[in-house]
């Protein structure tokens, strides 16, 4: 399908659409978060960054503090890791590891600059109750992987190497990896191309939302087939990273300026949170990035 075609079928009317949207409902969540005490924009791994320009640590920590605070009233269980000197990219807790059923698959950075970001974060698990399992191949742990259900989205093509979804499907045995390759520079993770909306099946089903023009044509069919009612957004929405989103099933924190996104949340029940993390955005992340599942 084409992005119009796509576009014009979710506008269209449906019998779904103009009955009362579903019920949602919000689950626990237990995540780990980054404090960005040390953000600063210093080099640029993404067309995001641009070092030349000025950053405001301050106001990044109270905007972060604010989704923090959102996560507390929400009700998770939001731990958090000491910010480390030197790692401004920290913050991005997401990129620390993937974890499942009390093992955290650690991350190996792509750039030398976020590094030993990966045995931070690796020590961080096994200080917390989690098994640890050292990275052989490129990964940079939920900014690529996504749990939708009992399915895990693995994406490549600018950071996480495939063979780590190979290493993934050793680790997780019973679950299903799917490979989706990303080809759009300034969606060069895939949680800034899809969101999980449902991290717990409603009816048997996780859904997902997400950016076309961020997947190659092979993945488009794969994402087709899989998700056939994906919400699917706009470019306005993208361009703020609208997508590097956290759903707790019910209640989804987005980014307050992707406005598109946030109604076709409300038409599909859920509940939109925005929040303004403007600052972290100079560093090419948001919501999802600056926060990591932890699922012991
Ligand atoms: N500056 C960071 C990088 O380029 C941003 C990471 C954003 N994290 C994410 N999960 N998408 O690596």
């Amino acid at each position: 399908m084409t992005d119009t075609a796509r576009r014009s079928a979710s506008q269209e009317p449906t019998a779904a659409k103009s009955a009362a949207p579903q019920e949602r409902v919000a689950t626990q969540r237990t995540v780990l978060m980054c404090r960005p005490e040390h953000f600063t924009v210093s080099y640029r791994i993404n067309p995001w960054m641009h070092p030349e320009d000025p950053t405001d640590t301050s106001l990044a920590v109270r905007q972060w503090e604010e989704l923090y605070k959102i996560y507390l009233d929400l009700g998770f269980e939001v731990e958090l890791i000491a910010p480390i000197p030197g790692l401004p990219d920290m913050v991005y807790a997401a990129n620390g590891g993937f974890t499942l059923d009390g093992i955290a698959y650690g991350a190996k950075f792509q750039y030398p600059e976020r590094g030993p970001e990966g045995p931070a974060y690796m020590e961080w698990f096994a200080a917390n109750g989690f098994e640890v399992r050292e990275p052989v191949s490129v990964n940079e742990g939920e900014g690529d992987f996504l749990l939708v259900g009992d399915r895990i989205l693995a994406g490549t093509g600018f950071r996480s190497d495939a063979a780590s979804h190979d290493e993934l499907r050793r680790i997780y045995g019973d679950r299903e990896v799917v490979t989706l390759t990303l080809i759009d520079p300034s969606f060069y993770h895939l949680d800034t191309a899809i969101a999980v909306l449902d991290p717990v099946p409603v009816n048997g089903h996780s859904n997902i939302a997400f950016l076309p023009k961020a997947f190659d044509a092979h993945s488009l069919d794969i994402l087709d087939e899989l998700y056939p009612d994906a919400v699917v957004v706009n470019d306005d929405d993208a361009a703020v990273l609208g997508l590097n989103s956290f759903s707790d099933g019910k209640n989804v924190v987005i980014a307050s300026r992707a406005v598109g996104f946030e109604a076709s949340l409300r038409e599909r029940g859920y509940t939109p949170i925005g929040v303004d993390l403007s600052e972290l955005l100079l560093g090419g992340g948001g919501v999802k990035c600056c926060t990591l599942e932890l699922r012991r």
